[in-house]
Formats: structure tokens, sequence, C-alpha cells
């Protein structure tokens, strides 16, 4: 039986509709071997970004990693192979946004356009780390919006969905014609700071930005806030801390923030709690970008761990025994097998 809503413009207005029994096309399916026959529709592929991720969301919906070819040409044109029939599937492609960051994307728009060339019925680009993010305003005179730029490109090349995780700003969703969900992998740090099983601290956000995502982790933890009040001098990371709101005097202390690029925000907030009186400081954030100089920054922090998590690849010079990284795969795993059912995704979040 397939049960559609029709919602009306009056608000009091809610149909039911029962049409003839087609079990293919339930959009839920209760019993294990209906399951089966409807994840067998779906498929997940990867470009080159982030293979481990891919092959651990994989690995958590029980199916096996897309066959695809990406490489270069001398003349650093991409070319791209599906080597699979992905007729009529409903298929999720996996590429986050690392180094090198530009050809990530440039990756996830000619995978997305030779899929929908090879008839997938529906595509969705999953973004676990959604770079440019910070470039989303026109804050300057003649300065780009890249957020949009890539953001309109990715519906341009033909993606009908996109997934992803902690935007830099919640309004990027806006940027895109086609339906985003956005993950947060809060719970997933939160519960790593549980295991450490602290007391007497208080959560930090590194500026005034992130205040409201902090609130909440602090929230999450039972635990008071204090804000690092941070100023950018100019557009290359430049930048000034000025002062703490709050207070961690005599308390131990855990920096939170969605991105670590140079680290010289999160370090500079350590010094800031450090200078407050702050006794043991953590940090934790959801994208470990870790560019430049931030593993020398960090080791030489007073930082005791950074948890981060593996939106983007760790590599093996940036495994220091300081950070500690918590996997998104069962996450992603769990929205992907929820948005091709047709289940909801909040749910995930608030059962
Ligand atoms: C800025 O608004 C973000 O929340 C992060 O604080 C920033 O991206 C970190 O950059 P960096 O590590 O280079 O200071």
């Amino acid at each position: 039986m397939l049960y559609f809503t029709v919602y009306t413009g009056c608000s009091c207005a809610r149909l039911l509709v029962i049409i003839t029994p087609d079990q293919s096309t339930r959009p839920h399916h209760d019993k294990d071997d209906e399951v089966e026959g409807h994840m067998s529709e779906l498929a997940v592929f990867t470009g080159r970004a982030h293979q481990e991720l891919a092959e651990k969301i994989c690995a958590h919906l029980g199916i096996p990693l897309g066959n695809a070819e990406v490489f270069e040409f001398d003349n650093e044109n991409i070319f791209v192979k599906i080597n699979e029939n992905v007729r009529g599937k409903d298929v999720f492609l996996v590429q986050t946004f690392s180094k090198p960051v530009n050809t990530s994307i440039m990756e996830v728009f000619i995978m997305i356009d030779a899929l929908r060339r090879a008839s997938a019925q529906r595509v969705t680009a999953v973004i676990p780390y959604y770079a440019y993010g910070r470039t989303d305003k026109k804050d300057q005179p003649r300065v780009p919006i890249t957020a949009r730029l890539i953001a309109d490109c990715i519906g341009v090349a033909g993606a009908n969905r996109v997934l992803t995780m902690d935007l830099h700003a919640g309004q990027i969703q806006g940027f895109f014609n086609i339906p985003v969900d956005e993950l947060t992998a809060q719970t997933i740090l939160v519960n790593y700071v549980r295991s450490l099983k602290l007391t007497d601290f208080t959560v930090v956000a590194t500026d005034t930005g992130f205040a409201k995502k902090a609130r909440n982790f602090a929230e999450s933890l039972d635990a008071p806030l204090a804000i690092v009040e941070k100023r950018r001098t100019n557009n290359v990371g430049g930048l000034e801390s000025l002062g703490l709101i709050g207070s961690v005097e005599g308390r131990n202390a855990v920096i939170v923030d969605d991105e670590i690029g140079t680290a010289g925000t999160l370090v500079q907030a350590a010094q800031v709690v450090r200078e407050s009186g702050g006794r043991d400081i953590y940090a934790a954030a959801v994208h470990g970008v870790l560019s430049g100089t931030a593993i020398e920054r960090i080791e030489h922090s007073p930082i005791k761990k950074l948890v981060i998590t593996d939106t983007i690849p760790l590599d093996a010079a940036k495994h220091i025994p300081q950070i500690m990284q918590c996997s998104v795969a069962e996450l992603f795993a769990g929205a992907i097998a929820r948005i091709h059912e047709g289940r909801s995704v909040s749910e995930l979040f608030h059962p």
C-alpha cells in the first residue's frame, strides 16, 4: 500500500490518498528481506579525496564501494569513468573538500556529471567538509562569495541533494537550490569529552561567531560557557585575540570550534585561557584541516588533547599524541540509509 499525504495552501486541509499496492516503490520497509531488496538500488561512490571514509561508510551500510576510475592526465585534466551500471540507482557520491582542495572540488563536479550521464536516478553529493565556507559573504569591497559559487556549480553539475556536516555557517544551506541535509558531529565530540571524565571545566568558544554552537556543546556537557573575543586583522589569517567573556579561573577548559586551519585561533584561545587562570586545556573541533604549521603550533601549545573527526583525512605526519580522531562514518551511513529509504534524518539526533 502506498500512502501520499497531499498538503494544500490551506493549513487545515490534509488529504490522505491510498493508491494501488506496489511493493517496489514503498518508501519505508519493515521486514528485513524488503529492506535488502530496497538497498540493492543504493550505490556509494567516492572520488580520491577520502577513500578511507567512503569505505568505512560502506562497511556500516553493508555494501561494497562502487567501482570508478578517477585520474589526472599530464595536462592536469581530470578524467572519470564509472565502471559499473548505475542506471536508475540512488547514488551517494562521497567527496570531502580536502587537500588538494580545488582538485577535490573539481572532481566532485566531474563525477556528478559522469553519474548523471550514466542515468543514475538520483545523485546525492556527500561532502563531509565543505571548504570555502568562510567565504560566504561580501563583507568588503570586490570580494567573491565562493561558498555560493561552489553550491551553484554542484547544482549545475546535476546533484539532486547534498549531505554535509557542520557547515561554517548554517545559512550556507540556502546557497543551494537543492535540498541540503546538514549533520552535526556535536554528539560524537561531546561523548569523547565525557569519556575524559573531566571535573570543574568550562567550555570555551574560540570566537563570538561560534558562541551559539558552543553554548549547545556546553549545555550537553552541563558546563558553563566562556567566549574568546577574537578579531581578524587581515585576510590571510592575521588575528588578534582581545580577551575572554566569562571566567575560567582555577578551572579546566574545553575549547571548541568548527574547524582548525592553521591552529592560530585555537592556540591563541589556549593562551588566553592560560593567562586567565585556566588549568588543564582540552580542545574539540569537527574539521581538522590542520594546514601550514598547525601541527607544530599544537605540539608547542598548552593543549593536552585535541579531538577532531575524520571528515578530513589525517596524514601520517599529522598523527601526534595530542590529537585524537573520532569517526563520523556511522553517522553518515545512518543518514544515507535514511535518505535512501525516505525516512527522517533529524531523528538521528532527536530519536
Ligand atoms: C573561524 O571563524 C572558524 O570558526 C575557525 O576559528 C577558523 O577557521 C580557524 O582557523 P585557523 O585555525 O586558521 O585560525
